[in-house]
């Protein structure tokens, strides 16, 4: 089993061939982080416990805490579940508030369990993996003065260097408690000597990398908004000083949350480091009554010490072999069209079949209707919540019958978690919408938001999609949410429970993301968020693609997608070709291919050179599907690096075929263009057909590949192949 306890040293070692991670039980029964790191074979015990307990006595009742085996320190061990208002002052794992107002937390060691495999979060989104691929602790804990029991949950992955975490809290106790914090992971560490890897952004700029040392003090990340927003995302790395794309530590955490989040990195006055993740302390409080449990979301911890680019290809890895339905894992992903750019509202049943006629000549093979296509809906400020065809407008079912005289795929935009001030919805049901009382409520884009922690909009809003997808025979759903959360309030919860509502909210989502997957397995569900404000594990699980960014510019999209591959597949990055002006349709093109390819624009608007250059770039999507989508991804230029150019590529699992794309920004001042490819057989030969040429593999590393006489100037690009000989 890669999880053994260890009696007599008082030691969970849950390891695989890379990495190991001890816990170590207290004398007195505390829960001391040891090591998260490189495979350990052994260990010395004593220093790893001494060496952050030294310095600082505590006092626990009469007795001096600190036995002269100096095993536990409230101020300064480092912990798997940090306590409140017992002398550890820096941020707390959890927070409870007692019936005596009493919020001290203090949690000791009862029991544990190690299994085979893995238990699924109800109502939440996880890891999956089979008893082969993951093995379980879970660790009891008990805060005696309140009777409230944690479990700790920890999986470890068999193949890849991650752990997820979790936890439950269960009040034990005959009065009801409040629980104010519930981080589900705290990773703890011996130094502050990292830079902290974060993703920033904003609507049409999202995920771009920043870079920063970890001092003294706070860092969080979070978000209030009722989504992972545009703003950050719920991921974080921690790189030792000195590492860098290829090699040197790193830490990651991945939540696979959607909702208000937060990620606190803190260093304390010794130089050591706290990571907490998990749902938003600001916009979260559960009650919980005798015998009432609360499960927190889970949370990818991933180490490596070869480098970002490493952290990023475990991360595609890791999420699309347990993140993903595995339904679409292997499913080819249609080249698509989406209406949006092209048409926005303006559209007709005519102009539609014309377009398909067209995507079809191109070689199209899905077309997505986007926004407009139902009640009344011809600009922003109507009819969501309405989900029924507007038949004056557009008739669906020839739409349908011409996409299937074609063998084309149907797919369609819903914004299934908002409502319209002027709709049906919103006239026959105002309590559905999210306000408060005696109290203006916002519109953002002219609508509100649906109150999704009740079951009863669930019900209603289900039923309208799964009557439109069953009558026509839908494939594939654009599933929208462009409005933020607030006066976050719900006539379903009484002021006790308030404070559940964020999480409710998430839970309501959730649950009709999962009866879609369950009741339609083929159905594939690409999510939005005005753009990318929602790209992050948790809508992973339920949908394989998501919308990157309302910005298509291909030179915008260089950081955008860089930020985005950071941390989740290319396979689940939705880019597209669109018609806007700066970039040639080759660049475009090239920059989109590194996500899911589609078009958006009109193609009743292109000349025929463009048409017949689309139709070669539809080609080349399909001889290099396998790689784009299951390729190991090399960046050779980040765009967060180098405001000049960017550079990446695809390599085949078995280094065979691999994929370059130089893109320039911004003309260099340097004569040379050499470019280091990375990810080769050392010693193989390569041909690349585009330069009728063949290389060395690892001159092609060491020396680089010469692009100097391709006179690459700004917004030109190249996209090379490689094949070994
Ligand atoms: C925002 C999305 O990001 C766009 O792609 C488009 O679907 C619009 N909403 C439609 O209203």
């Amino acid at each position: 089993m890669p999880i053994i306890y260890d009696k007599k040293k008082r030691v969970f070692h849950l390891y695989n061939k890379d990495i190991s991670y001890l816990i170590y039980i207290s004398l007195d029964s505390r829960l001391i982080h040891l090591h998260f790191g490189a495979h350990l074979k052994d260990y010395d015990l004593d220093t790893m416990i001494y060496h952050t307990t030294n310095y600082y006595t505590h006092f626990d009742g009469e007795k001096e805490h600190i036995s002269s085996l100096y095993d536990f320190n409230y101020e300064t061990s480092l912990m798997e579940l940090a306590s409140f208002n017992k002398g550890d002052y820096r941020s707390c794992s959890i927070k409870i508030k007692n019936h005596n107002g009493d919020e001290t937390t203090d949690f000791t060691y009862v029991s544990h369990k190690i299994y085979k495999g893995k238990q699924k979060l109800e109502g939440l989104p996880c890891l999956k993996a089979s008893e082969d691929d993951v093995t379980t602790l879970e660790i009891k804990l008990i805060d005696k003065a309140i009777n409230v029991v944690v479990i700790l949950q920890y999986n470890i992955l068999t193949n890849y260097p991650v752990i997820t975490r979790s936890m439950k809290v269960i009040n034990q106790a005959e009065d009801e408690i409040i629980l104010k914090k519930a981080y589900s992971a705290t990773l703890d560490l011996k130094t502050s000597d990292y830079n902290l890897y974060y993703l920033s952004g904003r609507y049409g700029k999202e995920r771009n990398v920043c870079k920063e040392k970890i001092m003294q003090g706070c860092k969080v990340l979070s978000s209030i908004e009722g989504k992972s927003s545009h703003n950050t995302s719920p991921f974080i790395a921690l790189a030792s000083l000195d590492a860098c794309e290829d090699y040197g530590e790193v830490y990651s955490c991945n939540f696979i949350y959607s909702g208000n989040f937060e990620i606190k990195v803190e260093v304390d006055k010794c130089e050591f480091t706290r990571v907490l993740v998990g749902i938003n302390p600001e916009t979260f409080e559960y009650v919980l009554e005798k015998n009432q449990s609360f499960q927190t979301p889970e949370v990818i911890l991933l180490y490596t010490n070869k480098g970002i680019g490493e952290m990023s290809r475990i991360y595609h890895k890791v999420i699309n072999n347990h993140l993903i339905s595995s339904n679409f894992l292997n499913m080819k992903r249609p080249v698509l069209l989406n209406s949006w750019e092209g048409c926005y509202f303006d559209f007709d049943t005519d102009k539609i079949l014309k377009i398909i006629d067209e995507a079809h000549q191109l070689g199209i093979e899905m077309f997505v209707l986007d926004d407009g296509w139902f009640a009344k809906r011809n600009d922003d400020n109507s009819s969501l919540g309405d989900w029924y065809v507007n038949n004056e407008k557009v008739d669906l079912n020839k739409v349908e019958k011409r996409l299937r005289q074609y063998n084309m795929k149907f797919g369609l935009w819903f914004e299934p978690e908002m409502i319209s001030y002027n709709s049906s919805l919103y006239k026959n049901h105002k309590d559905y919408a999210i306000k408060c009382e005696n109290r203006d409520y916002t519109l953002m884009r002219h609508q509100m938001v649906l109150d999704m922690s009740r079951q009863d909009v669930c019900d209603n809003i289900y039923k309208q999609m799964s009557d439109i997808i069953d009558k026509y025979h839908i494939d594939y759903i654009k599933w929208d949410h462009n409005r933020s959360i607030t006066e976050a309030y719900s006539k379903h919860l009484d002021s006790k429970h308030m404070g559940e509502f964020y999480h409710r909210f998430m839970l309501g989502t959730y649950s009709i993301l999962e009866r879609l997957n369950n009741d339609y397995p083929s159905l594939f569900i690409e999510s939005c968020c005005g753009g990318g404000g929602r790209y992050d594990a948790g809508m992973l699980y339920y949908s394989p693609q998501i919308w990157t960014s309302d910005e298509t510019d291909a030179i915008e999209r260089l950081s955008i997608q860089e930020g985005t591959s950071f941390c989740f597949p290319c396979s689940s990055m939705g880019s597209h070709v669109s018609a806007n002006q700066r970039t040639s349709y080759k660049t475009k093109a090239y920059v989109a291919l590194q996500g899911t390819f589609g078009y958006e624009l009109d193609p009743l608007k292109l000349d025929d050179e463009t048409k017949a250059l689309i139709k070669k770039q539809i080609k080349t999507y399909h001889e290099f599907y396998d790689l784009t989508h299951y390729g190991d991804l090399y960046y050779l230029i980040r765009p967060s690096n180098n405001a000049h150019q960017a550079s990446w590529m695809f390599v085949s699992q078995d280094k065979k075929r691999a994929l370059f794309t130089y893109v320039v920004t911004l003309k260099n001042k340097s004569m040379l263009t050499y470019i280091k490819l990375k990810g080769l057989k050392e010693n193989k030969y390569y041909y690349c057909k585009e330069k009728d040429k063949t290389y060395y593999g690892k001159f092609l590393m060491e020396v680089g590949l010469d692009l100097t006489f391709d006179y690459i100037y700004s917004y030109d690009s190249i996209m090379l192949s490689f094949i070994e000989k």
